[in-house]
Protein backbone atom coordinates (compact mmCIF):
# COMPACT_ATOMS: atom_id res chain seq x y z
CA UNK A 1 0.00 0.00 0.00
CA UNK A 2 2.56 2.25 1.11
CA UNK A 3 4.44 1.73 -1.83
CA UNK A 4 2.05 2.41 -4.53
CA UNK A 5 1.32 5.47 -2.70
CA UNK A 6 4.68 6.61 -2.79
CA UNK A 7 4.88 5.80 -6.81
CA UNK A 8 1.33 7.73 -7.83
CA UNK A 9 0.80 10.70 -6.06
CA UNK A 10 2.32 13.87 -5.32
CA UNK A 11 3.90 14.69 -2.03
CA UNK A 12 1.69 17.55 -0.81
CA UNK A 13 2.50 17.66 2.65
CA UNK A 14 5.26 19.82 2.78
CA UNK A 15 3.70 22.13 0.04
CA UNK A 16 0.95 22.72 2.61
CA UNK A 17 2.78 23.09 5.58
CA UNK A 18 4.89 25.90 4.03
CA UNK A 19 1.90 27.61 2.24
CA UNK A 20 0.15 27.86 5.67
CA UNK A 21 3.30 28.98 7.37
CA UNK A 22 3.09 31.72 4.63
CA UNK A 23 -0.18 33.12 5.55
CA UNK A 24 1.33 33.13 9.33
CA UNK A 25 4.57 34.96 8.75
CA UNK A 26 3.25 37.24 6.34
CA UNK A 27 0.66 38.33 9.33
CA UNK A 28 3.44 38.43 11.77
CA UNK A 29 6.08 40.12 9.37
CA UNK A 30 3.66 43.19 8.44
CA UNK A 31 2.72 43.46 11.99
CA UNK A 32 6.08 44.50 12.85
CA UNK A 33 6.02 46.31 9.74
CA UNK A 34 3.39 48.27 10.93
CA UNK A 35 4.93 48.78 14.44
CA UNK A 36 7.85 49.96 13.14
CA UNK A 37 5.94 52.38 10.88
CA UNK A 38 4.19 53.46 14.14
CA UNK A 39 6.91 54.27 16.04
CA UNK A 40 8.29 56.68 13.20
CA UNK A 41 4.98 58.09 13.75
CA UNK A 42 4.92 58.01 17.21
CA UNK A 43 8.36 57.31 18.89
CA UNK A 44 6.98 57.20 22.45
CA UNK A 45 6.08 53.59 20.74
CA UNK A 46 9.82 52.80 21.61
CA UNK A 47 9.00 50.92 24.81
CA UNK A 48 11.54 48.70 25.98
CA UNK A 49 14.96 48.23 24.79
CA UNK A 50 14.25 44.89 22.61
CA UNK A 51 11.26 46.64 21.18
CA UNK A 52 12.84 49.45 20.00
CA UNK A 53 12.99 50.80 16.38
CA UNK A 54 16.72 49.57 15.66
CA UNK A 55 16.36 46.28 16.69
CA UNK A 56 12.39 45.40 15.47
CA UNK A 57 13.15 46.89 11.96
CA UNK A 58 15.56 43.90 10.78
CA UNK A 59 13.38 41.55 12.65
CA UNK A 60 10.60 43.01 10.14
CA UNK A 61 12.93 42.75 6.75
CA UNK A 62 13.95 39.17 8.22
CA UNK A 63 10.15 38.33 8.25
CA UNK A 64 9.07 39.09 5.44
CA UNK A 65 11.64 38.36 2.87
CA UNK A 66 13.34 35.08 4.47
CA UNK A 67 10.27 33.60 6.38
CA UNK A 68 6.97 35.11 4.63
CA UNK A 69 8.56 35.27 1.03
CA UNK A 70 11.03 32.28 2.08
CA UNK A 71 7.85 29.71 2.98
CA UNK A 72 6.09 31.23 -0.15
CA UNK A 73 9.10 30.21 -2.72
CA UNK A 74 9.69 26.59 -0.69
CA UNK A 75 5.91 25.90 -1.13
CA UNK A 76 5.29 26.80 -4.80
CA UNK A 77 9.14 25.63 -5.72
CA UNK A 78 8.12 22.01 -4.41
CA UNK A 79 4.76 22.06 -6.01
CA UNK A 80 5.92 23.20 -9.77
CA UNK A 81 8.64 21.06 -9.68
CA UNK A 82 6.46 17.99 -9.53
CA UNK A 83 3.47 18.84 -11.27
CA UNK A 84 5.70 19.82 -14.25
CA UNK A 85 8.60 17.05 -14.29
CA UNK A 86 5.13 14.65 -13.37
CA UNK A 87 6.99 12.97 -10.41
CA UNK A 88 7.06 12.61 -6.60
CA UNK A 89 9.47 14.90 -4.91
CA UNK A 90 12.96 13.03 -4.60
CA UNK A 91 13.26 12.45 -0.97
CA UNK A 92 10.24 13.58 0.83
CA UNK A 93 11.56 13.38 4.20
CA UNK A 94 14.16 15.68 3.62
CA UNK A 95 11.84 18.41 2.12
CA UNK A 96 10.14 17.06 5.74
CA UNK A 97 13.65 18.37 7.18
CA UNK A 98 13.80 21.22 5.29
CA UNK A 99 10.32 22.30 6.41
CA UNK A 100 11.27 21.89 10.21
CA UNK A 101 14.93 23.58 9.59
CA UNK A 102 13.65 26.83 7.86
CA UNK A 103 11.49 27.41 10.75
CA UNK A 104 13.96 26.54 13.52
CA UNK A 105 16.09 29.63 11.68
CA UNK A 106 12.80 31.67 11.97
CA UNK A 107 12.51 31.26 15.35
CA UNK A 108 16.11 31.74 16.36
CA UNK A 109 15.93 35.18 14.47
CA UNK A 110 12.51 36.01 15.97
CA UNK A 111 14.52 35.75 19.53
CA UNK A 112 18.60 36.49 18.21
CA UNK A 113 17.47 39.98 16.53
CA UNK A 114 15.74 41.76 19.52
CA UNK A 115 18.02 40.85 22.05
CA UNK A 116 20.66 42.71 19.71
CA UNK A 117 22.25 39.85 18.57
CA UNK A 118 23.61 40.62 15.18
CA UNK A 119 26.10 41.08 12.63
CA UNK A 120 25.19 44.51 11.51
CA UNK A 121 25.41 43.19 8.02
CA UNK A 122 22.17 44.24 6.37
CA UNK A 123 19.79 40.95 5.35
CA UNK A 124 22.40 39.19 6.89
CA UNK A 125 21.98 39.99 10.40
CA UNK A 126 21.84 36.42 11.65
CA UNK A 127 24.75 35.27 13.72
CA UNK A 128 27.01 31.91 12.83
CA UNK A 129 25.32 28.86 14.27
CA UNK A 130 22.23 30.38 12.52
CA UNK A 131 24.54 30.61 9.38
CA UNK A 132 25.46 27.53 9.39
CA UNK A 133 21.29 25.89 10.17
CA UNK A 134 20.88 27.88 6.75
CA UNK A 135 23.31 26.07 5.24
CA UNK A 136 22.63 22.62 6.23
CA UNK A 137 18.84 23.24 4.69
CA UNK A 138 19.81 24.99 1.47
CA UNK A 139 21.52 22.24 0.77
CA UNK A 140 19.36 20.24 1.66
CA UNK A 141 16.38 22.15 -0.72
CA UNK A 142 18.93 21.97 -3.24
CA UNK A 143 19.23 18.07 -3.24
CA UNK A 144 15.44 17.84 -3.32
CA UNK A 145 14.98 20.29 -6.16
CA UNK A 146 17.65 19.13 -8.56
CA UNK A 147 17.24 15.49 -7.73
CA UNK A 148 13.38 15.21 -8.29
CA UNK A 149 14.40 16.97 -12.00
CA UNK A 150 16.78 14.63 -12.14
CA UNK A 151 13.96 11.91 -12.08
CA UNK A 152 11.62 13.94 -14.32
CA UNK A 153 9.34 12.09 -16.30
CA UNK A 154 9.16 14.99 -19.24
CA UNK A 155 12.25 15.19 -21.77
CA UNK A 156 12.74 19.31 -21.24
CA UNK A 157 13.15 21.37 -17.61
CA UNK A 158 10.18 23.83 -17.59
CA UNK A 159 11.16 27.52 -17.37
CA UNK A 160 9.77 28.22 -13.84
CA UNK A 161 12.17 25.47 -12.65
CA UNK A 162 15.26 27.42 -14.43
CA UNK A 163 14.07 30.36 -12.11
CA UNK A 164 14.01 28.78 -8.96
CA UNK A 165 17.03 26.31 -10.01
CA UNK A 166 18.92 30.03 -10.40
CA UNK A 167 17.11 31.49 -7.18
CA UNK A 168 18.52 28.34 -5.51
CA UNK A 169 22.15 28.16 -6.59
CA UNK A 170 22.81 32.18 -6.11
CA UNK A 171 21.50 32.30 -3.01
CA UNK A 172 23.82 29.45 -1.79
CA UNK A 173 26.75 31.08 -3.41
CA UNK A 174 25.88 34.92 -1.79
CA UNK A 175 25.15 32.83 2.00
CA UNK A 176 28.70 31.30 2.04
CA UNK A 177 30.58 34.12 0.21
CA UNK A 178 28.96 37.19 2.72
CA UNK A 179 28.47 35.30 5.76
CA UNK A 180 32.57 34.27 5.89
CA UNK A 181 32.90 35.52 9.54
CA UNK A 182 35.29 34.29 12.22
CA UNK A 183 33.69 33.55 15.56
CA UNK A 184 34.67 35.33 18.41
CA UNK A 185 32.02 33.87 20.99
CA UNK A 186 28.46 31.55 20.73
CA UNK A 187 27.06 34.97 19.46
CA UNK A 188 29.29 37.18 17.53
CA UNK A 189 31.15 37.08 15.07
CA UNK A 190 33.48 39.72 12.85
CA UNK A 191 33.18 39.35 8.80
CA UNK A 192 36.31 37.70 7.09
CA UNK A 193 36.46 40.83 5.02
CA UNK A 194 36.85 44.87 5.92
CA UNK A 195 37.23 48.17 4.19
CA UNK A 196 35.69 48.79 1.38
CA UNK A 197 35.70 45.33 0.30
CA UNK A 198 33.46 44.46 3.09
CA UNK A 199 31.05 46.79 1.96
CA UNK A 200 31.41 45.47 -1.94
CA UNK A 201 30.84 42.06 -1.11
CA UNK A 202 27.82 43.05 1.27
CA UNK A 203 26.00 44.77 -1.65
CA UNK A 204 26.99 42.31 -4.56
CA UNK A 205 25.15 40.00 -1.55
CA UNK A 206 22.54 42.78 -1.11
CA UNK A 207 21.63 43.53 -4.10
CA UNK A 208 21.56 39.74 -5.17
CA UNK A 209 19.53 38.54 -2.63
CA UNK A 210 16.99 40.97 -4.16
CA UNK A 211 18.05 40.16 -7.85
CA UNK A 212 17.50 36.17 -6.94
CA UNK A 213 15.49 35.89 -3.71
CA UNK A 214 12.89 38.70 -4.36
CA UNK A 215 13.08 37.98 -8.35
CA UNK A 216 13.92 35.35 -9.65
CA UNK A 217 12.02 32.76 -7.66
CA UNK A 218 9.27 35.16 -7.57
CA UNK A 219 9.38 34.43 -11.61
CA UNK A 220 9.40 31.11 -11.08
CA UNK A 221 6.26 31.34 -9.18
CA UNK A 222 5.06 33.81 -11.95
CA UNK A 223 6.15 31.50 -14.68
CA UNK A 224 3.76 28.72 -13.77
CA UNK A 225 0.98 30.05 -11.89
CA UNK A 226 -0.14 32.94 -14.35
CA UNK A 227 -0.41 30.59 -16.87
CA UNK A 228 -2.43 28.12 -15.07
CA UNK A 229 -4.79 30.56 -13.82
CA UNK A 230 -5.28 32.12 -16.74
CA UNK A 231 -5.76 28.51 -18.59
CA UNK A 232 -3.37 29.88 -21.41
CA UNK A 233 -0.16 28.58 -22.42
CA UNK A 234 3.23 30.97 -22.15
CA UNK A 235 2.77 33.84 -23.94
CA UNK A 236 6.65 33.46 -25.99
CA UNK A 237 8.01 30.53 -24.88
CA UNK A 238 11.27 31.82 -26.65
CA UNK A 239 11.13 35.13 -24.88
CA UNK A 240 11.58 33.07 -21.27
CA UNK A 241 14.87 31.70 -22.64
CA UNK A 242 16.29 35.21 -23.22
CA UNK A 243 14.59 36.29 -20.28
CA UNK A 244 16.63 33.55 -17.73
CA UNK A 245 19.63 34.01 -19.25
CA UNK A 246 19.27 38.08 -19.34
CA UNK A 247 18.33 38.87 -16.16
CA UNK A 248 20.94 36.37 -14.21
CA UNK A 249 23.80 37.44 -16.15
CA UNK A 250 22.64 41.44 -15.71
CA UNK A 251 22.10 40.95 -12.21
CA UNK A 252 25.50 40.29 -10.78
CA UNK A 253 27.03 43.59 -11.91
CA UNK A 254 24.81 45.80 -10.64
CA UNK A 255 26.07 45.54 -7.11
CA UNK A 256 27.88 48.69 -6.97
CA UNK A 257 24.71 51.66 -7.34
CA UNK A 258 23.98 50.91 -3.47
CA UNK A 259 27.40 52.55 -3.10
CA UNK A 260 27.22 55.63 -5.37
CA UNK A 261 29.64 58.27 -3.88
CA UNK A 262 31.32 56.09 -1.27
CA UNK A 263 35.05 54.77 -1.24
CA UNK A 264 34.30 51.72 -3.87
CA UNK A 265 36.73 53.13 -6.71
CA UNK A 266 34.51 55.42 -9.03
CA UNK A 267 34.82 52.52 -12.10
CA UNK A 268 32.95 49.65 -10.16
CA UNK A 269 30.04 52.82 -9.24
CA UNK A 270 29.70 53.50 -13.34
CA UNK A 271 29.63 49.91 -13.78
CA UNK A 272 27.11 49.17 -11.62
CA UNK A 273 25.29 52.16 -12.97
CA UNK A 274 25.59 50.87 -16.36
CA UNK A 275 24.55 47.22 -15.88
CA UNK A 276 21.69 48.35 -13.52
CA UNK A 277 20.60 50.43 -16.60
CA UNK A 278 20.70 46.97 -18.55
CA UNK A 279 18.87 45.40 -16.55
CA UNK A 280 15.66 47.25 -17.52
CA UNK A 281 15.22 45.29 -20.61
CA UNK A 282 15.49 41.12 -19.29
CA UNK A 283 13.30 42.48 -16.29
CA UNK A 284 10.61 44.53 -18.91
CA UNK A 285 10.58 41.19 -21.36
CA UNK A 286 9.70 38.72 -18.37
CA UNK A 287 7.09 41.38 -16.90
CA UNK A 288 5.79 41.74 -20.81
CA UNK A 289 5.76 37.93 -21.32
CA UNK A 290 3.62 37.15 -18.42
CA UNK A 291 1.35 39.94 -18.85
CA UNK A 292 0.54 38.86 -22.58
CA UNK A 293 0.01 35.63 -21.40
CA UNK A 294 -3.52 37.25 -20.76
CA UNK A 295 -3.81 37.33 -24.57
CA UNK A 296 -7.21 35.80 -25.56
CA UNK A 297 -8.61 35.80 -21.89
CA UNK A 298 -8.78 39.78 -20.58
CA UNK A 299 -11.86 38.93 -19.77
CA UNK A 300 -10.87 36.77 -16.85
CA UNK A 301 -9.74 39.75 -15.24
CA UNK A 302 -12.84 40.88 -14.65
CA UNK A 303 -14.24 38.19 -12.59
CA UNK A 304 -11.18 36.11 -11.25
CA UNK A 305 -9.41 37.82 -7.87
CA UNK A 306 -6.80 35.49 -8.08
CA UNK A 307 -5.74 36.57 -11.46
CA UNK A 308 -5.64 40.35 -10.32
CA UNK A 309 -3.66 39.69 -7.63
CA UNK A 310 -1.46 38.40 -10.38
CA UNK A 311 -1.56 40.30 -12.74
CA UNK A 312 -1.03 43.40 -10.69
CA UNK A 313 2.20 41.84 -9.05
CA UNK A 314 3.25 42.35 -12.70
CA UNK A 315 2.36 45.24 -12.98
CA UNK A 316 4.26 46.95 -9.70
CA UNK A 317 7.42 44.77 -10.90
CA UNK A 318 7.35 46.39 -14.08
CA UNK A 319 6.88 49.46 -12.21
CA UNK A 320 9.83 48.81 -9.61
CA UNK A 321 12.27 47.84 -11.87
CA UNK A 322 11.91 51.08 -13.86
CA UNK A 323 12.35 53.25 -11.10
CA UNK A 324 15.34 50.99 -9.87
CA UNK A 325 17.26 51.37 -13.23
CA UNK A 326 16.59 55.61 -12.64
CA UNK A 327 17.70 55.72 -9.03
CA UNK A 328 20.58 53.59 -10.21
CA UNK A 329 22.08 56.67 -12.30
CA UNK A 330 24.40 58.64 -9.67
CA UNK A 331 23.00 62.03 -10.18
CA UNK A 332 19.32 60.37 -9.61
CA UNK A 333 21.00 58.71 -6.50
CA UNK A 334 22.03 61.81 -5.45
CA UNK A 335 18.54 63.18 -4.29
CA UNK A 336 17.29 59.61 -3.34
CA UNK A 337 19.55 57.98 -1.34
CA UNK A 338 18.90 57.78 2.43
CA UNK A 339 15.44 59.10 1.81
CA UNK A 340 12.41 57.68 2.07
CA UNK A 341 12.07 57.32 -1.76
CA UNK A 342 14.71 54.28 -1.45
CA UNK A 343 11.56 53.25 1.18
CA UNK A 344 8.94 53.55 -1.25
CA UNK A 345 10.94 51.80 -4.38
CA UNK A 346 11.47 48.43 -1.91
CA UNK A 347 7.69 48.50 -0.94
CA UNK A 348 6.95 48.82 -4.80
CA UNK A 349 8.80 45.66 -5.13
CA UNK A 350 8.46 43.77 -1.97
CA UNK A 351 4.21 44.40 -1.08
CA UNK A 352 3.31 45.91 -4.80
CA UNK A 353 5.53 42.55 -6.80
CA UNK A 354 6.51 40.31 -4.02
CA UNK A 355 3.59 40.02 -1.81
CA UNK A 356 0.90 40.23 -4.30
CA UNK A 357 2.12 37.60 -6.54
CA UNK A 358 2.91 35.22 -3.50
CA UNK A 359 -0.71 35.93 -2.30
CA UNK A 360 -2.12 34.75 -5.61
CA UNK A 361 -0.35 31.58 -6.22
CA UNK A 362 -1.15 30.61 -2.37
CA UNK A 363 -4.46 31.40 -2.61
CA UNK A 364 -4.40 28.88 -5.99
CA UNK A 365 -2.52 26.20 -3.70
CA UNK A 366 -4.51 26.04 -0.57
CA UNK A 367 -8.10 24.50 -2.30
CA UNK A 368 -5.75 22.17 -3.58
CA UNK A 369 -4.04 21.25 -0.75
CA UNK A 370 -7.17 19.47 0.48
CA UNK A 371 -8.88 18.34 -2.23
CA UNK A 372 -10.72 21.39 -3.40
CA UNK A 373 -10.63 23.52 -6.12
CA UNK A 374 -11.80 27.18 -4.80
CA UNK A 375 -10.93 29.08 -1.77
CA UNK A 376 -14.01 29.13 1.01
CA UNK A 377 -14.88 32.56 0.00
CA UNK A 378 -13.86 34.30 -3.74
CA UNK A 379 -15.73 37.55 -2.26
CA UNK A 380 -13.45 37.59 0.16
CA UNK A 381 -10.23 37.36 -1.99
CA UNK A 382 -11.94 40.25 -3.81
CA UNK A 383 -12.45 41.93 -1.23
CA UNK A 384 -8.33 41.21 0.14
CA UNK A 385 -7.22 42.54 -3.48
CA UNK A 386 -8.79 45.93 -2.84
CA UNK A 387 -7.73 46.56 0.52
CA UNK A 388 -4.35 45.51 -0.51
CA UNK A 389 -3.67 47.76 -3.74
CA UNK A 390 -4.87 50.88 -2.02
CA UNK A 391 -2.73 50.07 1.21
CA UNK A 392 0.54 49.91 -1.61
CA UNK A 393 -0.66 52.76 -3.47
CA UNK A 394 -1.21 54.49 -0.47
CA UNK A 395 2.35 53.09 0.96
CA UNK A 396 4.41 53.99 -2.18
CA UNK A 397 2.79 57.45 -3.21
CA UNK A 398 3.06 58.98 0.31
CA UNK A 399 7.04 57.41 0.53
CA UNK A 400 8.11 59.19 -3.11
CA UNK A 401 6.59 62.59 -2.14
CA UNK A 402 8.24 61.97 1.08
CA UNK A 403 11.65 61.33 -0.48
CA UNK A 404 11.93 63.65 -2.75
CA UNK A 405 10.82 66.47 -0.33
CA UNK A 406 13.74 65.42 1.88
CA UNK A 407 16.02 64.98 -0.73
CA UNK A 408 15.17 68.48 -2.11
CA UNK A 409 15.59 70.52 1.35
CA UNK A 410 18.72 68.82 2.49
CA UNK A 411 20.56 70.27 -0.80
CA UNK A 412 18.71 73.56 -0.21
CA UNK A 413 21.32 76.76 0.27
CA UNK A 414 20.63 80.02 0.99
CA UNK A 415 22.97 82.81 -1.06
CA UNK A 416 25.37 82.52 1.94
CA UNK A 417 25.85 79.11 0.74
CA UNK A 418 24.68 77.71 4.32
CA UNK A 419 21.94 74.92 4.79
CA UNK A 420 18.31 76.03 4.35
CA UNK A 421 17.02 73.62 6.36
CA UNK A 422 18.23 71.71 9.48
CA UNK A 423 17.64 67.77 9.38
CA UNK A 424 15.13 67.87 11.74
CA UNK A 425 13.14 70.23 10.21
CA UNK A 426 12.72 67.81 7.54
CA UNK A 427 11.88 65.12 9.98
CA UNK A 428 9.57 67.56 11.01
CA UNK A 429 7.57 67.69 7.47
CA UNK A 430 8.15 64.06 6.90
CA UNK A 431 5.56 63.52 10.14
CA UNK A 432 2.09 63.45 7.58
CA UNK A 433 3.59 61.13 4.86
CA UNK A 434 4.84 58.30 7.37
CA UNK A 435 1.15 58.57 8.99
CA UNK A 436 -0.25 57.93 5.00
CA UNK A 437 2.09 55.13 5.41
CA UNK A 438 0.92 53.88 8.34
CA UNK A 439 -2.55 53.84 7.00
CA UNK A 440 -1.25 51.66 3.70
CA UNK A 441 0.72 49.18 6.32
CA UNK A 442 -2.58 48.68 8.23
CA UNK A 443 -4.69 48.07 5.15
CA UNK A 444 -2.27 45.90 3.96
CA UNK A 445 -1.97 43.76 7.01
CA UNK A 446 -6.19 43.71 7.45
CA UNK A 447 -6.19 42.09 3.87
CA UNK A 448 -3.64 39.38 5.56
CA UNK A 449 -5.95 38.43 8.00
CA UNK A 450 -9.24 38.28 6.27
CA UNK A 451 -6.37 35.81 3.86
CA UNK A 452 -6.10 33.89 7.01
CA UNK A 453 -10.28 33.57 7.75
CA UNK A 454 -10.30 32.39 3.65
CA UNK A 455 -7.68 30.15 4.54
CA UNK A 456 -8.88 28.39 8.15
CA UNK A 457 -12.43 28.16 6.40
CA UNK A 458 -11.12 26.81 3.32
CA UNK A 459 -9.04 23.84 5.15
CA UNK A 460 -11.27 23.52 8.06
CA UNK A 461 -13.08 19.83 7.90
CA UNK A 462 -11.04 19.02 4.80
CA UNK A 463 -8.46 15.93 4.62
CA UNK A 464 -5.43 16.71 3.56
CA UNK A 465 -4.81 15.08 -0.12
CA UNK A 466 -2.48 14.30 -2.17
CA UNK A 467 -3.42 13.99 -6.22
CA UNK A 468 -2.31 11.53 -8.34
CA UNK A 469 1.12 11.75 -10.96
CA UNK A 470 -0.36 12.57 -14.04
CA UNK A 471 1.47 10.92 -17.24
CA UNK A 472 3.46 13.05 -19.08
CA UNK A 473 1.13 13.94 -21.86
CA UNK A 474 -1.37 15.09 -19.57
CA UNK A 475 -1.65 18.82 -17.96
CA UNK A 476 0.38 19.67 -15.23
C1 LIG B 1 2.19 45.88 6.16
C2 LIG B 1 3.19 45.88 5.37
C3 LIG B 1 4.51 46.57 5.63
C4 LIG B 1 4.80 47.67 6.38
C5 LIG B 1 3.85 48.55 7.17
C6 LIG B 1 6.23 47.91 6.29
C7 LIG B 1 6.91 48.93 6.93
C8 LIG B 1 8.27 49.15 6.88
C9 LIG B 1 8.98 50.20 7.57
C10 LIG B 1 8.32 51.26 8.46
C11 LIG B 1 10.29 50.09 7.26
C12 LIG B 1 11.45 50.96 7.77
C13 LIG B 1 11.56 52.20 6.96
C14 LIG B 1 12.60 53.14 7.46
O1 LIG B 1 13.64 52.71 7.98
O2 LIG B 1 12.40 54.36 7.33
C15 LIG B 1 10.43 48.96 6.36
C16 LIG B 1 11.62 48.54 5.80
C17 LIG B 1 11.72 47.48 4.92
N1 LIG B 1 10.72 46.62 4.53
FE1 LIG B 1 8.75 46.78 4.99
N2 LIG B 1 6.77 46.95 5.47
C18 LIG B 1 5.77 46.10 5.06
C19 LIG B 1 5.89 44.99 4.24
C20 LIG B 1 7.07 44.54 3.69
C21 LIG B 1 7.22 43.37 2.85
C22 LIG B 1 6.09 42.41 2.47
C23 LIG B 1 8.54 43.29 2.51
C24 LIG B 1 9.28 42.28 1.66
C25 LIG B 1 8.76 41.26 1.02
C26 LIG B 1 9.22 44.41 3.13
C27 LIG B 1 10.58 44.67 3.03
C28 LIG B 1 11.24 45.70 3.65
C29 LIG B 1 12.66 45.98 3.46
C30 LIG B 1 13.62 45.20 2.55
C31 LIG B 1 12.96 47.10 4.25
C32 LIG B 1 14.33 47.79 4.39
C33 LIG B 1 14.46 48.85 3.33
C34 LIG B 1 15.80 49.56 3.28
O3 LIG B 1 16.66 49.32 4.13
O4 LIG B 1 16.00 50.39 2.38
N3 LIG B 1 8.31 45.14 3.85
N4 LIG B 1 9.19 48.40 6.15
C1 LIG C 1 15.96 46.49 -12.58
C2 LIG C 1 15.75 46.24 -11.34
C3 LIG C 1 16.20 47.09 -10.17
C4 LIG C 1 17.22 48.01 -10.07
C5 LIG C 1 18.24 48.42 -11.13
C6 LIG C 1 17.19 48.53 -8.72
C7 LIG C 1 18.00 49.54 -8.25
C8 LIG C 1 18.00 50.02 -6.96
C9 LIG C 1 18.69 51.19 -6.48
C10 LIG C 1 19.52 52.13 -7.35
C11 LIG C 1 18.48 51.29 -5.15
C12 LIG C 1 18.95 52.41 -4.22
C13 LIG C 1 20.29 52.17 -3.65
C14 LIG C 1 20.65 53.25 -2.66
O1 LIG C 1 20.54 54.44 -2.98
O2 LIG C 1 21.06 52.91 -1.54
C15 LIG C 1 17.68 50.16 -4.76
C16 LIG C 1 17.31 49.85 -3.47
C17 LIG C 1 16.60 48.71 -3.15
N1 LIG C 1 15.88 47.93 -4.01
FE1 LIG C 1 15.94 47.98 -6.03
N2 LIG C 1 16.18 47.92 -8.03
C18 LIG C 1 15.55 47.03 -8.87
C19 LIG C 1 14.46 46.23 -8.57
C20 LIG C 1 14.05 45.94 -7.29
C21 LIG C 1 13.00 45.01 -6.94
C22 LIG C 1 12.11 44.26 -7.93
C23 LIG C 1 12.98 44.95 -5.57
C24 LIG C 1 12.12 44.15 -4.64
C25 LIG C 1 11.50 43.09 -4.90
C26 LIG C 1 14.03 45.84 -5.07
C27 LIG C 1 14.39 45.98 -3.75
C28 LIG C 1 15.29 46.93 -3.29
C29 LIG C 1 15.67 47.03 -1.90
C30 LIG C 1 15.23 46.10 -0.75
C31 LIG C 1 16.49 48.17 -1.80
C32 LIG C 1 17.07 48.78 -0.54
C33 LIG C 1 18.38 48.21 -0.19
C34 LIG C 1 18.89 48.85 1.08
O3 LIG C 1 19.47 49.94 1.03
O4 LIG C 1 18.68 48.25 2.15
N3 LIG C 1 14.63 46.44 -6.14
N4 LIG C 1 17.37 49.41 -5.88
Amino acid sequence: MQTTQATTTYSYQVVRQFSVMTVVWGIVGMLVGVIIAAQLVWPELNLAEWLHFGRLRPLHTNAVIFAFGGCALFATSYYVVQRTCHTRLFAPWLASFTFWGWQAVIVAAAITLPLGITTGKEYAELEWPIDILITLVWVAYAVVFFGTIAKRKTPHIYVANWFYGAFILAVALLHLVNSAEIPVSLWKSYSAYSGVQDAMIQWWYGHNAVGFFLTAGFLGIMYYFVPKQAGRPVYSYRLSVVHFWALIFTYMWAGPHHLHYTALPDWAQSLGMVFSLILLAPSWGGMINGIMTLSGAWHKLRTDPILKFLITSLSFYGMSTFEGPMMSIKTVNALSHYTDWTIGHVHSGALGWVAMVTIGSIYYLIPRMVGKTEMYSTKLISMHFWIATIGVVLYIASMWIAGVMQGLMWRATNADSTLTYSFVESVKASYPFWTIRLVGGVLFLAGMFIMFYNMVRTMAGSKAVDAPVLAPAAAH
